[in-house]
């Protein structure tokens, strides 16, 4: 079998990258890393890379001029290693449009909200604002506009009463290691694709549909 080649792009912790690479060990899964890109020097995520032994850069985006530079850059080291896919895993710089063009279809990004619901940053704080039930992470392919684009996969947790950002933090984290390697195996293997602007699968999947969770806060008793 044939791995797709995975470039990885972070720019701190590297939780999500971890989950990657643990997945990428097993023979049967189809994708592996082939390069880490930080655009943050001395990471954690650049220390997980290095011991799993993966190649891994840190490319500086303020030892660049413009935007096009850093991404020529990012984008000259990712064809150097002939990267198939690339994978944004908290990378937090938005792409010029010439990038987000040379990747289109072939580049994903995580974000820790039911998207469309919550783009953006503080996202966590701004679902508890919200007074949401339900929260989440979505896997899907990159766009210009930032936290975009056809969504690929995604998993729901309760927002629960007395939640802080911290724990709805950790709740969301702990989905997104669990979607990320899922959505990934479902894009390198080729069980999906994009049709139109919308993720569909190649084999219609005749499932009954999956028992709803319900999410709302407990209920007083006798009601
Ligand atoms: C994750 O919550 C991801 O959804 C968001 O940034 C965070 C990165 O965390 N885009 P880590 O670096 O993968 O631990």
């Amino acid at each position: 079998m044939r791995k797709t080649r995975i470039g990885v792009l972070i720019s701190g912790r590297g939780s999500n990258l971890q989950a990657l690479i643990e997945a990428c060990e097993a023979s049967t899964y189809p994708a592996e890393i082939v390069l880490v890109v930080s655009n943050v020097p001395g990471v954690r995520g650049l220390a997980l890379a290095e011991d799993a032994a993966i190649p891994a850069r840190t490319i500086n985006h303020k030892d660049f001029a413009s935007r096009e530079a850093f991404d020529a850059a990012v984008n000259g080291a990712l064809q150097e290693a002939q990267v198939d896919l690339l994978c944004n895993a908290g990378f937090m710089r938005l792409h010029t449009e010439g990038f987000v063009q040379n990747w289109w279809n072939r580049h994903l990004n995580i974000h820790p909200s039911l998207l469309p619901a919550f783009p953006g940053l503080n996202t966590h704080a701004r679902v508890l604002e919200a007074g949401v039930k339900i929260s989440g992470c979505t896997v899907h392919f990159v766009r210009p506009k930032m936290d975009t684009g056809p969504v690929i996969a995604q998993a729901a947790v309760p927002v629960l009463p007395g939640d802080t950002d911290d724990n709805l933090a950790g709740r969301v984290l702990a989905a997104e290691h669990r979607l990320y390697p899922h959505a990934l195996r479902l894009v390198a293997s080729g069980a999906v694709r994009v049709e139109g602007e919308t993720v569909v699968g190649l084999t219609p999947v005749k499932d009954e549909a999956p028992q709803t969770p319900l999410f709302s806060p407990p209920l007083n008793e006798g009601l």
